[in-house]
């Protein structure tokens, strides 16, 4: 099944902040550290013009801390770019942000010359609450659903692994998903990633055969059925998913792919598909 889902005004985004780029000391890009690949535009690289570039990996109260520290590694090998995971919430965490910041911008911060930042990331990794958290009171909205701050970045998403990453951590609207499938997609995950945590939260004494056994099993345990007993489906899968992005189940970070060299051979295997694609002779029209 393939998710329908739209990257919406990504060009105009770009455009935007390659403009702002210009009057900006540091840019501050706001990644989920459960998908720090996933969450992430490569476009900006392109637009950065050798501005200095922190990646906050947010939500890591969240994330399983062996696969952040992966990513905070292979992203501190890119010139200019420094990595912090954080949690948004989190206000020592977010002064150590700070501190990060003045320490890029050494020329500035005295009076008369206020550093000048950029917040960027797709929606709902935690832009506003960050904000906020800064500005130690509200001055940016914060949704339940995936809002707009200034304009969505979304990634360029050709695979729909990334997609349904994106859509088991909540970054992509409900309307753009199937809850049904989503919840097998995460189920199949939880098996093969972290098959103790769903035994241990769910209480099963060993993991199902398959992800629709797992749904299943969930939505036992959760209490999510119909008359007869039968186990609701859909509604069992949609907790399922409210329930490992609340963390219920412990940290999860939700990119299989979970090292710089994972991604890489994900990429190939997609290219390779790609080429493969383009190569095969046209189908003859009917005349
Ligand atoms: P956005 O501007 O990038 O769209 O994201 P926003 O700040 O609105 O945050 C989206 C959701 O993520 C909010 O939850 C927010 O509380 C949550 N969030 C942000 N940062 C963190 C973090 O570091 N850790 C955790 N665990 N959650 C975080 P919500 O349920 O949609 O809203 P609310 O009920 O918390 O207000």
């Amino acid at each position: 099944m393939t998710i329908r889902w739209y990257p919406g005004h990504m060009s105009k985004a770009l455009e935007q902040i390659s403009e702002l780029v210009r009057k900006i000391d540091v840019i501050i890009e706001v990644l989920d550290a459960r998908l720090p690949y996933s969450s992430s535009n490569h476009l900006l690289e392109q637009v950065r013009r050798n501005k200095p570039c922190i990646k906050v990996l947010n939500k890591n109260d969240l994330a399983d801390p062996m696969v952040t520290k992966a990513w905070v590694q292979h992203f501190q090998r890119s010139s200019g770019v420094r990595a912090l995971p954080l949690s948004a919430k989190n206000i020592p965490e977010v002064k150590n942000l700070v501190k990060l910041v003045k320490q890029l911008a050494p020329n500035r911060g005295n009076p008369g010359y206020p550093i000048r930042t950029m917040v960027v990331g797709i929606p709902n990794v935690g832009k506003s609450t960050l904000i906020n958290t800064l500005a130690g009171r509200n001055i940016a909205k914060v949704g339940d659903r995936p809002a707009v701050t200034l304009r969505p970045l979304w990634p360029v998403m050709n695979d729909q692994g990334g997609a349904y990453r994106l859509a088991t951590s909540g970054a992509i609207g409900a309307n753009a998903l199937d809850y049904t499938n989503v919840g097998t997609f995460a189920a199949a995950y939880m098996m093969r990633r972290y098959p103790d945590l769903l035994k241990e939260r769910y209480k099963l004494a060993e993991v199902p055969q398959g992800p629709h056994d797992v749904v299943e099993a969930v939505g036992r345990c959760l209490g999510c059925l119909m008359s007869g007993g039968v186990v609701d489906v859909h509604r069992a899968a949609e907790t399922f998913l409210r329930e490992l992005r609340a963390g219920k189940a412990g940290r999860i970070s939700f990119e299989e792919p979970d090292t710089p060299a994972d991604i890489e051979a994900e990429l190939l295997k997609m290219a390779g598909i790609e080429v493969q694609a383009q190569t095969q002779p046209e189908p003859e029209q009917p005349e």
